[in-house]
């Protein structure tokens, strides 16, 4: 039976159905394989996020991944859904020209790559394409807080909306992004008071991530909580795993044994 077709899988209706019953657990994947293992453990929402710019293409920011690649990675991921509900990130550039534009991009994702959502970073400047978009039928995931598609306007990573007025605005955009019709919306590096307070006024589930724990569930990056990206360390990131010492050493092993030509050995031979 095509993944489409079961009954068990989440839908966009079901995440808004959690909301105060049970957090919800969202986790970034890009690639057909890690993605099954993380569907198979019973994650409810794959996030392809355009962190893939940096986890997979190493570019320093997430600006330069397009729409072509992110239809690409995310095919991956959707063909490995057989539980979760599948959102890829409309890359920067997709959605901020206009709102024809922003429909066109999120229509091309959501059937070119089976995509069950769309993610969009911003506030009240992009309400009227979020709202064409959801008139069209597309589900759409807000973004408020850290946006990185806003590096060069922010200047870096640091924590937002600590100042009043910056905290007064990301409220007032929740509440918008919450009346256009978001299922959801991820808050990204805020004061955990603060998160707690927007999940507490909007209707739709929040989705934190180093946005404390009063959000209505949270979202990591996968290669951060699995320890694979070493270098990266903020407070919020819990690692879950330490993969990077595992990998290098299975590889070391590797290269061992074939300049030592003890793999491979006659079990391992035809
Ligand atoms: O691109 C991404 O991985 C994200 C998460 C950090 C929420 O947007």
């Amino acid at each position: 039976m095509s993944v489409h077709t079961q009954t068990s899988r989440m839908t966009t209706a079901k995440i808004r159905q959690m909301k105060g019953v049970e957090k919800i657990t969202m986790l970034t994947s890009y690639d057909f394989t890690l993605a099954s293992l993380v569907d198979e453990a019973g994650i409810d929402i794959l996030l392809v996020g355009d962190s893939a710019s940096n986890i997979v293409c190493g570019n320093q920011y997430t600006l330069p991944i397009t729409v072509d690649e992110m239809i690409f990675l995310t095919r991956g991921v959707v063909r490995a859904a057989n539980h979760a509900l599948v959102v890829c990130d409309m890359p920067f550039g997709s959605y901020q020209i206009s709102e024809e534009d922003a429909v066109r991009n999120a229509i091309r994702i959501l059937k070119e790559s089976g995509a069950d959502g769309v993610k969009l970073e911003g506030g009240e400047e992009i309400v009227p394409a979020i709202r064409h978009m959801i008139q069209a039928g597309i589900p759409v995931c807000g973004h408020l807080g850290l946006t990185p598609q806003s590096v060069n306007q922010f200047g870096g990573y640091g924590l937002r909306a600590k100042e009043e007025a910056e905290a007064a605005k990301l409220l007032h955009d929740a509440k918008l992004l919450d009346e256009a019709g978001c299922f959801c919306i991820v808050l990204e590096k805020i004061p955990a008071a603060l998160a707690k307070q927007v999940s507490e006024t909007v209707s739709c589930p929040t989705i934190g991530i180093g946005a404390g724990n009063g959000t209505d569930g949270q979202v990591l990056v996968l290669h951060d909580m699995l320890g694979l990206n070493m270098g990266f360390k903020p407070k919020f990131l819990r690692r879950f795993a330490e993969l990077a010492p595992v990998v290098t050493g299975a590889v070391q092993d590797y290269i061992k044994t074939v300049k030592d030509s003890s793999f491979p050995n006659e079990e391992e031979s035809y």
